[in-house]
């Protein structure tokens, strides 16, 4: 059951159930079919189409909810007709993506979840909760919860990797922030569990394409997020657009009515992804708008997210029986419940004044750069380049994303914002006061069809830069690297290279990147590459041939600052990878929890499965560096034979031997040697981050019991646990060495 705690009563006490449910069935006995309908359509403050406008929609009751505005001013103008001019008076929900920071932006997801910290993750959604509700809004579209294993896919960059067992941990941290302790928080808004379910499998790593999952790996690495997200008390759901073994999510009854409402008891409500119900049709899978109408409805999806179509056809389907009013009472009751519980009733409005007073504060800055700290990943430093001294002389940097606020705050700005992120640039500027910092963008970089997000936002368009002009401009940048002793090469993809429609066909620098950089490497310079993007890229030559490797992700407004602060060894980095780098993009989808083939892996003629060359991976899951070092030893198992259904704990002890104080992530994996089904090779079940001066050890300890050792199976089609013999391993990445024999018996 998803109790949705609470819920406040204007900023007092936190309601009951039945007060809540006391206060929705008074609103539901007075509403009309009409205003009914009303409650379960969100539409879009701005029109993207002819038809009537926002304001006169709501008059009439026509509306729940609003998205795509961005504007205190507006929001209460719109809530003022909503509660004094429509006929029931029920106030408007506000909702907008807010995925990582409203103004002050954090990390991209991916690079939170880097962080194998939950808890950075949920203050960062505190901090975007915060802000966003001072901004006038009450719902964000987040967190984003696809398991994605397929680097092709744009929207990787927009959840916590490939995992199950750290998105999940991921999932319940960042619900918690945004949440806060109960719905209706002060300072908090309704979070979103999105998109359900499997959209992270399109084929091909293709954007919105088909997606094709068995009820093993949907419940067993799709759904863990979104189970977590529901257990952390998450307000809504978002259906997601695609195909889901043939049947559209957003009409998808097994997901939506059987498992989420009916198995896991989830209260609150569902609202599709953007026009999917008017999509039903388009997806050829509803007849007309009447059918998907009908289906969605029937399916579970409770609010229309602008299509439209509930607007157009559910009072029909009504008076011709195909709906019962009952089928609409149940999917106003939820919307409005969330609504009693936001206090809107009492608190329609917003305080025009309040946000810049809220995203002004320092601290929102200060917790910005810890997140963005934590989140970065060392990939390689080879003969100690880093940290670079701060006496460096000669010191330039290079490249298109150098000084790029876009790509520095990274994929899904709020609407309306504009990237205001200290860039690596400046932040190596502030970092050497008085020292000559030569900087070169290199030619410009950009995507080859354009993003949709230009046609919705124009003012984002920029001109080609002419043939003649990117020569000039590569030329420019070999000339200052030749001049330099030292450089830093800050490359990858901007920002709208991954996210919502930018899948790629390739993982590959874009543009001419590669080429300037080896061409750099070549002048025998001290080069240190940090990366800005928002998905795992094919960097083999650079892993082979560039001595140190920073991946920073899309960081946000501090990223230039926290990577300088890395950068100058003012700060350790300690992130892991969240993902698997293959070494190319025709090796994805690449994952590390894949099951043992007949061929063992240490069997040197079948290491790789393709003839060209390796396909391990370039970087496993898991891994990353830091300045100082790490042992892990002394596993123990506080029992080596348990019976099915107990658990055991797991230990062993992490020790700084290096030189600077540093984090370790400490990460247990297991693998069932044999049972009911085949199991994943390896899989993450235990973890954690540990800070650590030199010299000192601490004791690890992890719990394994029934939630750990079982899974559904595909041979009995349910949940169990086998008794079986397992491998138990601890260690700093998916390879961990340390290992531990476990007896589970029946
Ligand atoms: C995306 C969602 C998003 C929605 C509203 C859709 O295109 O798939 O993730 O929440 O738009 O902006």
């Amino acid at each position: 059951m998803n109790d949705m705690r609470g819920g406040q009563r204007g900023g007092d006490a936190v309601l009951s159930e039945a007060e809540v449910a006391a206060r929705v069935d008074a609103l539901i006995s007075r509403m009309s079919l009409a205003e009914k309908v009303g409650q379960l359509c969100q539409i879009g403050g701005v029109s993207f189409a002819e038809g009537p406008k926002p304001e006169e929609i709501i008059r009439q009751g026509g509306a729940g909810s609003v998205l795509w505005l961005n504007d205190a001013k507006q929001f209460n103008a719109l809530q003022r007709i909503a509660v004094e001019e429509s006929p029931s008076r029920i106030p408007l929900l506000f909702a907008l993506d807010v995925i990582h920071g409203y103004r002050t932006i954090f990390p991209v997801p991916l690079a939170m979840a880097s962080s194998w910290d939950p808890s950075v993750a949920e203050r960062a959604q505190a901090v975007a909760a915060k802000e966003a509700r001072a901004a006038g809004l009450h719902w964000t579209f987040g967190p984003m919860l696809d398991i994605a294993r397929d680097a092709r896919w744009g929207r990787i960059v927009e959840g916590s990797g490939e995992d199950p067992y750290l998105g999940a941990a991921m999932a319940a941290a960042q619900v918690r922030g945004f949440q806060g302790p109960h719905l209706g928080a002060p300072d908090h808004v309704v979070a979103c569990a999105k998109h359900f379910a499997g959209y992270g499998a399109a084929d091909g790593g293709r954007d919105y394409d088909p997606v094709f999952l068995s009820e093993a790996q949907l419940r067993n690495v799709y759904f863990p997020p979104f189970r977590s997200a529901l257990e952390a008390g998450v307000g809504t759901f978002m259906s997601a657009y695609m195909d889901l073994n043939n049947v559209p999510a957003s009409g998808n009854a097994f997901l939506l009515r059987d498992t989420l409402r009916t198995e896991w008891g989830f209260q609150g409500f569902v609202v599709s992804d953007a026009f999917a119900v008017g999509s039903l049709v388009t997806q050829g899978f509803a007849r007309d708008g009447s059918d998907a109408a009908l289906r969605a409805l029937k399916a579970g999806v409770d609010m229309d997210m602008a299509s439209n179509t509930y607007a157009q056809h559910l009072a029909k389907l009504v008076r011709e029986d195909k709906l019962s009013i009952a089928d609409i009472d149940a999917a106003v009751r939820p919307i409005l419940a969330v609504k009693v519980r936001m206090g809107l009733f009492e608190h329609p409005y917003a305080d025009e004044a309040k946000l810049e007073k809220v995203a002004t504060l320092a601290e929102h800055r200060r917790e910005a750069r810890i997140a963005a700290h934590r989140s970065m990943v060392l990939l390689k430093n080879e003969g100690g380049v880093l940290p670079l001294p701060k006496t460096v002389k000669n010191l330039a940097v290079i490249g298109p994303l150098a000084d790029s606020k876009e790509a520095t705050e990274g994929s899904w700005m709020v609407f309306g914002h504009k990237p205001a992120a200290v860039t690596i640039l400046e932040g190596v500027r502030a970092k050497l006061p008085g020292v000559n910092v030569a900087y070169a963008p290199g030619p410009e970089i950009r995507r080859e069809v354009p993003s949709m997000f230009e046609d919705f936002f124009p003012e984002t368009k920029r001109p080609a830069q002419s043939p003649q002009d990117a020569e000039a401009a590569y030329n420019a940048a070999i000339a200052v690297a030749r001049a330099a002793d030292t450089v830093i090469m800050v490359l990858g993809e901007n920002a709208d290279m991954a996210g919502e429609a930018a899948s790629r066909d390739s993982l590959d620098l874009p543009g001419r990147q590669q080429e300037l950089l080896a061409e750099v490497v070549a002048l025998g310079k001290r080069v240190v590459l940090v990366l800005l993007n928002g998905r795992p890229l094919g960097i083999t030559w650079a892993a082979q041939h560039v001595p140190a490797i920073l991946e920073a992700w899309e960081p946000g407004t501090e990223g230039g600052n926290a990577v300088a602060d890395i950068l100058f060894g003012d700060v350790n980095p300690g992130g892991k990878l969240p993902v698997t780098f293959p070494r190319k993009a025709s090796h994805a989808p690449l994952y590390y929890a894949r099951t043992l083939t007949h061929q063992p892996e240490d069997n040197p003629r079948y290491r790789s499965r393709y003839w060209e060359g390796l396909t391990t991976p370039l970087y496993p899951f898991g891994f990353g560096l830091s300045y100082t070092t790490f042992t892990i030893e002394k596993l123990k198992l506080s029992s080596s034979k348990i019976q099915v259904g107990s658990s055991l704990s797991v230990t062993a002890q992490v020790t700084n031997t290096g030189k600077v104080s540093g984090d370790e992530v400490v990460q247990l994996y297991i693998h069932q040697r044999s049972g009911s089904d085949s199991r994943p090779l390896r899989e993450l079940k235990g973890f954690e981050r540990v800070s650590l001066n030199p010299g000192e050890t601490r004791t690890v300890a992890f719990t394994l019991g029934p939630d750990e050792l079982g899974y559904w199976s595909a041979s009995a089609g349910r949940w169990l646990q086998d008794p079986a013999a397992f491998d138990v391993w601890i260690g700093s990445d998916s390879r961990a060495a340390l290992h531990g024999e476990l007896d589970v018996v029946s």
